[in-house]
């Protein structure tokens, strides 16, 4: 454990691993409070009380009941406080069934609707949140710090703003293409304060965004790598907000997300078939690859294993490039000695194209559609080369995951991905610094070039295995951006970083 840091930080987020998860954010609503904890910051967590949450916690402690406004009608909540195992301080759950206790998941139904009352949902939780920074309840611990995430908790910040001393008011974006644009109809049936309603406040184009509310009520706004911290005040990356964080530049800040060493760590990770190190590869990674090829049914013979297995886990979303991917994938599935694995849901074209092309190639690509948390962590360790070709990537954790695990990423130059993984140029690789392929042109030429470059890199020991252990042994935990976020939250100045300054 770090100094004490004699700080109390309100952390809200709206999923967290393991709790209820749909993507890094909540890898991230794990590791980065935890992080803080060891750094010594009072925490607490604070989420709805989703149905699939509550199912978890046996035991559980009534903090009290708060009346809170809702959509033409108001609430009565009850927060509750758990102690989960593996967390190390308590968690706040916001607990109104008829918002939170549904199937599906934080966001949407089975059948990937989002649910019609979001706007709801997501204003309730910024009530309860601003309530209990407040110490409405009466339990004895108010907050030096509110930490809010994205937009379903964008208004947090506003709510507390105008409050005289409020605590410090962070909000970090994790994906800015996120808006929570909702309308003029919902803001006035959610009653929230009609001076709300500017340009310069909440207002975005006819309606509002509680992600904009977010950015402009908070006194310090970070985003989750230096690269996109730039990229977003652009017309390009900035999602139609660009102008407000042009105006925000002296408060926003990239601070680049660290990864849990201990979740993800080819030495101890329960889902892997074999265990190795930075140090000791073989057999451990060949034996995880063989499980994998097995897993889908493909030739996992002895000299199969020689043939470099390429894939990737994530949402199957526009994001990602995986339309860029579906482009190349049938060249590939031709012409380059290679087997394929792709685990991910998401958007339904990409999921039956995937599975169309699985049916065609079933010895040289498994497809699984849907989440398999298992899966996801044998996918890293079994893999020999990872893809990430992301249109945009504010952070992305895949790569550090498969950097961890020795699977070179082949990433487009943009966000998190430009920040973490450094390309396989001549130089970079005998200089040590190179652990991965980036390609600066997002086309199907770019990426199979990439591809090929890696393709060719692996039938060559000595180099793929520096490239293998510079990105094993980089620092890709939380160390240093615990301390940034902690310099943020004692109000000492940080200095936007860019990717140049690494
Ligand atoms: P994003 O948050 O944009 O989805 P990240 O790279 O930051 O991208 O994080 C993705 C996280 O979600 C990783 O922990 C990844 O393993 C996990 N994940 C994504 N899709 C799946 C899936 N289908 N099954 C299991 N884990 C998944
Ligand atoms: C978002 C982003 C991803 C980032 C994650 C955690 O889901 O898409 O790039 O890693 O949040 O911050």
């Amino acid at each position: 454990m770090g100094e004490r840091a004699d700080v109390k930080v309100l952390f809200a987020i709206s999923e967290v691993y393991p709790l209820i998860k749909t993507g890094g954010l909540a890898d991230v609503g794990y590791s980065l409070p935890h992080a803080m904890h060891q750094n010594g910051v009072d925490v607490r967590l604070m989420l709805p009380a989703y149905r699939a949450v509550l199912a978890q916690l046996p035991a559980i402690r009534i903090l009290g009941w708060l009346a809170l406004q809702g959509e033409g009608r108001v609430h009565q909540v009850r927060i509750i406080e758990v102690h989960p195992d593996g967390f190390a301080f308590p968690v706040w759950l916001v607990d109104c069934p008829e918002l939170y206790d549904r199937p599906g998941n934080p966001y949407a139904s089975d059948d990937d609707q989002d649910w019609p009352d979001n706007a709801e949902r997501f204003a309730v939780l910024a009530h309860a949140v601003a309530a209990m920074a407040q110490d409405v309840l009466g339990i004895g611990w108010r907050p030096d710090v509110v930490h809010a995430n994205d937009w379903q908790t964008g208004l947090v910040p506003a709510l507390l703003a105008d409050i005289p001393n409020h605590p410090k008011l962070v909000f970090t974006i994790h994906n800015l293409s996120y808006g929570g644009n909702f309308s003029l109809t919902a803001f006035q049936q959610l009653g929230l304060p009609q001076h709300w309603w500017t340009v310069e406040g909440v207002e975005f184009y006819g309606g509002f965004s509680m992600l904009k509310a977010g950015i402009v009520y908070a006194d310090e706004v970070t985003t989750v790598s230096p690269t996109y911290a730039r990229e977003i005040c652009t017309a390009e990356f900035g999602c139609g907000l660009e102008g407000v964080l042009q105006a925000s530049r002296h408060k926003l800040h990239g601070i680049l997300n660290g990864i849990d060493e201990t979740v993800w760590d080819p030495q101890t990770d329960p889902y892997l078939s074999a265990h190795y190190s930075a140090e000791r590869r073989h057999p451990g990674k060949v034996l995880n690859k063989q499980a994998l090829l097995h897993h889908f049914n493909m030739d996992h013979s002895d000299g199969i294993l020689h043939v470099p297995l390429l894939g990737l886990v994530g949402r199957l979303v526009a994001q990602k490039g995986i339309d860029l991917v579906l482009s190349v994938l049938p060249h590939c599935l031709e012409h380059i000695n290679a087997r394929f694995v792709v685990v991910g849901s998401g958007q339904a074209e990409y999921e039956n194209q995937l599975l169309e092309l699985a049916r065609r190639y079933p010895q040289r690509l498994g497809v699984f559609i849907g989440y398999d948390e298992h899966l996801a962590h044998l996918l890293e360790a079994g893999l020999d080369i990872f893809l990430m070709p992301s249109r945009f990537e504010p952070c992305g954790l895949n790569q550090m995951y498969s950097l961890r695990y020795g699977t070179p990423p082949v990433v487009y130059r943009t966000g998190g991905l430009a920040d973490t993984v450094f390309d396989a140029t001549d130089s970079n690789v005998s200089d040590g610094i190179a652990n991965g392929f980036v390609f600066d042109e997002l086309t199907p030429q770019g990426l199979i070039a990439a591809i090929e470059r890696a393709v060719v890199l692996y039938t060559q020991p000595r180099k793929w295995q520096a490239l293998q252990r510079t990105g094993m042994k980089q620092c890709l935990g939380w160390r240093h951006s615990a301390m940034t976020y902690l310099a943020l939250y004692r109000g000492q100045a940080v200095t936007l970083k860019t990717a140049d300054d690494r």
